[in-house]
């Protein structure tokens, strides 16, 4: 399965320091042929801005999030219809910063994951568990159960295993817990959907993805990608990390 690094941006950046990141990115892609699908999610104040600097390039464009409802008008939201009318293909889809801080359930990250369905773009599903989750062993439990009630039965996108813990520390999960948080997903998602379906979603890491530690995470078996917050803000890092892919 071709893997794919997704760079998600979060609050970065100013339309001066988005224009000179992506500039370097795409002049950094023409060093050489990328392995795999890239795709950047800025933030809703830059999608257009990023929109316009990677027409016609291999750099696709992805949101943060959406609205569950696109009847409904929500001050300060967007819906999936609002990001494909921009030319996103993908959407990240139940970030742990967005159940935490702003109170999403399962529920709601399925809704999320239908209507980013519904306007055809690839919602990109997180989950991971928390730290006193994955001490107390309650952490497969909770993965499962997000996958079991987070995603839609007819779930057509991409898994990003995220432990909380791992999220902006610097320090990643091990490998070894990696691979085998991507062997439970993936025999969750086997029990979950047919076999077809649930061989053709791609399993993604995220959580303190680095360039030294990316090829050791790419090589794993089972791992389909990584999604990366704050190495994606450096042309340099990012760069490095996708030429990580295998
Ligand atoms: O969605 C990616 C993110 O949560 C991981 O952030 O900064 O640890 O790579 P970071």
């Amino acid at each position: 399965m071709k893997q794919i690094i997704i760079g998600n941006w979060k609050m970065f950046g100013l339309t001066y320091q988005v224009k000179d990141l992506v500039t370097k990115l795409l002049s950094g892609l023409k060093q050489f042929s990328p392995q795999a699908d890239i795709v950047i999610c800025p933030p809703a104040t830059q999608l257009s801005n990023v929109a316009s600097l990677i027409h016609g390039s291999q750099i696709a464009l992805g949101g943060q999030d959406c609205q569950a409802d696109d009847l409904v008008t929500h001050t300060g939201d967007i819906s999936a219809e609002m990001l494909k009318d921009i030319g996103a293909q993908y959407v990240i889809i139940g970030h742990s910063e967005r159940r935490e801080i702003h109170h999403e359930t399962d529920a709601i990250v399925q809704t999320k994951t239908v209507q980013a369905q519904d306007w055809g773009l690839i919602p990109i599903v997180c989950v991971g568990e928390t730290e006193i989750e994955r001490r107390t062993g309650a952490y497969r439990d909770s993965v499962k159960k997000q996958i079991n009630e987070g995603l839609p039965d007819d779930f057509n996108g991409i898994v990003a295993y995220e432990p909380i813990w791992a999220i902006h520390g610097g320090m990643s999960a091990s490998l070894q817990e990696i691979s085998s948080m991507m062997q439970i997903i993936r025999k969750e998602l086997a029990k979950r959907f047919n076999r077809t379906t649930a061989e053709g979603i791609r399993i993604l890491y995220g959580g303190s993805v680095n360039p030294d530690n990316a090829e050791s995470i790419l090589s794993l078996e089972g791992v389909n990608g990584v999604l990366i917050g704050s190495a994606s803000l450096s042309a340099e890092k990012f760069l490095a990390i996708i030429r990580s892919s295998v």
